[in-house]
């Protein structure tokens, strides 16, 4: 039984609260794109916990992170200039272009210290260094040390660094429950995000499955997972994006300040344009909508429903980054709630008001709502539809369907 998490909009969406409540019934969790540019947040019996990656188990084909990649990652963001793309400078950028240029190092090489060594005398040696020297001017690095930081590595991970593929082939075979846990949202996408202004993997339920080896016939249930507004990190364009007090409003209450880097992150209205849009590309099947609580204060409160673009109405994030740039949101709007929910548990409990913009959230989306976060701990979680069983059984109804 597999399922897929992914983020339905810019990351920091709250994936890592739904997959701490998912996990507890999956026998196996995979993370198969992205890096330690991912910030997710547990909070766990009063304890938080702010994870970029967990090293529970590492495929050999994992990609590294290699010394030269964030000094690169911050060299080419300075050479951009006002262009920078805001990036992490955690080197994901530079790995990814390294995978793509088949020059990249993976976790099983460090398993093999000849074979580092060697491949460290032309990567480093040949390429990096000149690089770094006489593109940028700055100091080389001596490839020895490289080599004696990562053999050391190897040795501390050797035990942990497996083929996974027989073991999550015989995952499937058994029927075990998987999940496919995402790392960043659809709209930093390498294609299908906001490019230039994404990060270098594909946060999408396609690169899910070419980062675990897991073929499509085999997934049951993608989850999207919302926030009840929007917000972004970094640079690019945002059509829903409020500059105004009221914006500054709702990040103070929703806290909202990246996770890796500490920076204020951008802050909007729910966009369905951009929902409806990640619903599709995914293959969204369930709704987890998070952060609801943040909104008891916001009265009234705007959905985008479209873009005007040069007085057309558009219902699709545009592929050119200029028109949604200078877009302008289409809004709908409903009443707020005036109250605090973070104590409700169950659907009927939640306010009317509250009922009507998650019942409208959902019908503009194009997927069901089935959980409801109202606060960062396990237990603030409303769940919509009857509970974690009746998420199974829509799992097995969407799993046949398929199949058919
Ligand atoms: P992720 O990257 O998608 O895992 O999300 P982050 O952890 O970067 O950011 C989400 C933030 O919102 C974290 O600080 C969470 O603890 C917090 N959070 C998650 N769900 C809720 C919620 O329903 N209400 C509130 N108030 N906070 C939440
Ligand atoms: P989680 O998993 C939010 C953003 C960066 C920047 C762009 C490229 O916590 O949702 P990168 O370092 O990846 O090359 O940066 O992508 N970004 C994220 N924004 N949440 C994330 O992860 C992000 N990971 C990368 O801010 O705009
Ligand atoms: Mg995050």
């Amino acid at each position: 039984m597999v399922t897929i998490l992914v983020g339905g909009q810019w990351g920091d969406e709250g994936k890592g609260k739904i997959i701490d409540l998912l996990s507890e019934n999956a026998s196996m969790v995979i993370r198969s794109q992205g890096g330690n540019n991912a910030g997710h947040t547990v909070v766990n019996a009063g304890q938080e916990f702010r994870f970029h990656l967990i090293p529970s188990g590492i495929s050999d084909r994992a990609h590294l992170i290699m010394p030269w990649h964030p000094i690169l990652d911050k060299l080419e963001e300075e050479q951009r200039g006002d262009d920078r793309l805001g990036t992490t400078w955690r080197g994901i950028g530079p790995a990814y272009a390294d995978k793509i240029r088949r020059i990249g190092f993976r976790a099983g090489d460090l398993l093999k210290p000849r074979f580092l060594e060697k491949k460290l005398g032309f990567v480093l040696s040949k390429i990096k260094n000149p690089i770094l020297q006489e593109l940028y001017h700055v100091a080389p690095l001596d490839p020895q040390a490289v080599l004696a930081e990562y053999t050391a590595y190897g040795e501390r991970l050797g035990p942990h660094i497996k083929d996974i593929f027989p073991i999550v082939q015989d995952a499937l075979a058994r029927r075990d429950r998987v999940l496919l846990e995402g790392a960043q949202g659809s709209m930093l996408d390498l294609d299908f995000g906001t490019y230039p202004y994404v990060t270098s993997s594909s946060p999408t339920a396609g690169g899910a499955l070419t980062g675990s080896g897991i073929p499509p016939t085999a997934v049951d249930l993608t989850m999207g997972v919302f926030k009840a507004y929007t917000t972004r990190v970094g640079y690019g364009p945002m059509p829903t994006e409020l500059t105004d007090a009221l914006g500054e409003q709702i990040r103070e209450i929703g806290v909202e300040y990246g996770t890796t880097t500490g920076r204020p992150r951008r802050v909007g209205w729910f966009d369905a344009v951009v929902a409806r849009y990640s619903v599709a590309l995914n293959g969204i099947g369930s709704i987890a909508l998070t952060k609801l609580d943040v909104l008891g204060e916001f009265d009234p409160i705007r959905i985008c429903t479209g873009y005007l673009n040069k007085g057309e109405l558009v219902s699709f994030p545009m592929s050119n980054i200029s028109h949604l740039k200078h877009s302008e949101p289409v809004y709908e709007t409903l009443s707020g709630w005036r109250s605090s929910i973070a104590d409700v548990r169950r659907p009927e409990d939640l306010p009317k008001a509250a009922r009507r913009y998650i019942d409208r959230l959902g019908e503009l989306s194009g997927a069901p709502i089935d959980i409801v976060s109202v606060g960062p701990s396990r237990d603030q979680t409303i769940w919509m539809q009857g509970g974690p069983e009746n998420l199974a059984v829509r799992q097995q109804q969407e799993g046949r369907a398929r199949q058919r």
